[in-house]
Formats: C-alpha cells, structure tokens, sequence
C-alpha cells in the first residue's frame, strides 16, 4: 500500500514525547512538546530534536543555545497537547494554564518541569537544516531520571507510562516488553 507524502513520516514513531523548555533573550521561559527526537551519540550523550523554524521554541534555542527535555507521562497528556498548540508567540503566558511546575535545573537556564520523569539539560552543538524542519543536536550536560522507574540499568518506560506520539491526537502508552534472548 502506497502513502501520501505527508502520512510517510507517521511510519516511524519511538521516541517519548518530550516538553522542551527555551528562554527567550529576556529570560523568559517558554514550553513546547516534541516528538520527533532522538538519541545521537553515547559519547558524548547527544540527542536531536527535529524542530520547526516556526517554532517560537526555535529562535529561543538559537539565541540562548540551551534546552532542557522534560519527559512526560500520560497523566500529563492535557498539558502536553495545551504547550503543543498554543505559540508563546500568541499566548507568552501559556505555561501558567497548565499544572506544569518549573523548578531550577542544575546546569542551564531553561528550567525543569518538576512533573516530568526524565530530565536532560542539554547545550546546542549544531543546527542541520533538513527539509521543512531543522535538525538541533544538543549534548546532554545534566540528566535525571525518577529513580521509581531507573531499574537494573534500565528506564522502565512501560511502567512510567510515558506518551508515545503515533500522530494527530493518538498515543502509545505501555506496552509488552519483548526481550531478545539470542
Ligand atoms: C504531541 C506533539 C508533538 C509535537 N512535536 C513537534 C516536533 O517534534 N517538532 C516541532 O517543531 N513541533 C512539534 N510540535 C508542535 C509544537 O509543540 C507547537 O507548534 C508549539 O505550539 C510550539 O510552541 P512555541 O511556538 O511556543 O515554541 C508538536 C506538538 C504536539 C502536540
């Protein structure tokens, strides 16, 4: 079965639906959902997050070159739908409607989101452009995880029932695990 251009993208979904948090020039916090992300590098530990230029978000990581990735879990769903809609552009006080706690992270300014599970503090190493959207490579110079679901050396994301964006308004939550036993 063929795909329109536009539903090929929604073929490839893994990667937990993350808030980053930006700030503006002022100082100013801002949030925005992301689902397309990905890991990069183990050493350093980098991860990329695929982000419009539209995106408010955008000239905040530009101009202040730092983000904090705010892992979320379904009992935030509302939340991460309401910062995924509404632009800082049209609504700077978007944070302020949702239940979202911002708390000091430990090496950038961009706060944390003290409801998330998984916490990186990352600093921009390079910008890519591809296509419609810009490729933002960030290392991971701080991270954190709820030690409820850090196991074994393993982050339990079935239990921490975090939101996995198949599209539109739709997401995995949980799952069966599978491991290989080759
Ligand atoms: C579940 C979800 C996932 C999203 N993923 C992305 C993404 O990966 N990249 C992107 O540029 N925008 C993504 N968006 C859209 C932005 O979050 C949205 O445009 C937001 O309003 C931008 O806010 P800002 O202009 O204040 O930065 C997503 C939205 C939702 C609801």
């Amino acid at each position: 079965m063929e795909l329109d251009s536009k539903d090929v993208i929604r073929l490839i979904q893994a990667h937990p639906t993350s808030v980053v948090t930006t700030v503006n020039e002022e100082g100013v916090c801002n949030a925005a959902s992301f689902s397309w992300l990905s890991p990069v590098s183990f050493d350093p530990p980098m991860v990329a997050l695929m982000v419009s230029p539209e995106r408010y978000t955008y000239s905040n990581l530009v101009s202040s070159q730092e983000f904090t990735l705010n892992v979320l879990t379904k009992h935030f769903l509302d939340d991460v739908m309401y910062v995924g809609k509404e632009s800082f552009k049209n609504n700077p006080n978007k944070l302020e409607e949702t239940d979202l706690t911002l708390e000091k992270s430990s090496e950038v300014d961009p706060p944390r989101i003290q409801e998330a599970v998984v916490w990186l503090e990352c600093v921009v190493d390079a910008v890519h452009e591809a296509g419609d959207h810009l490729i933002v490579v960030g290392e991971v110079v701080a991270a954190e995880v709820d030690g409820e679901f850090w196991k074994d050396g393993r982050f339990l994301a079935e239990e921490a029932e975090i939101l996995h964006h198949i599209g539109g308004r739709k997401f995995l939550v949980g799952g069966n695990l599978v491991e290989w036993e080759g």
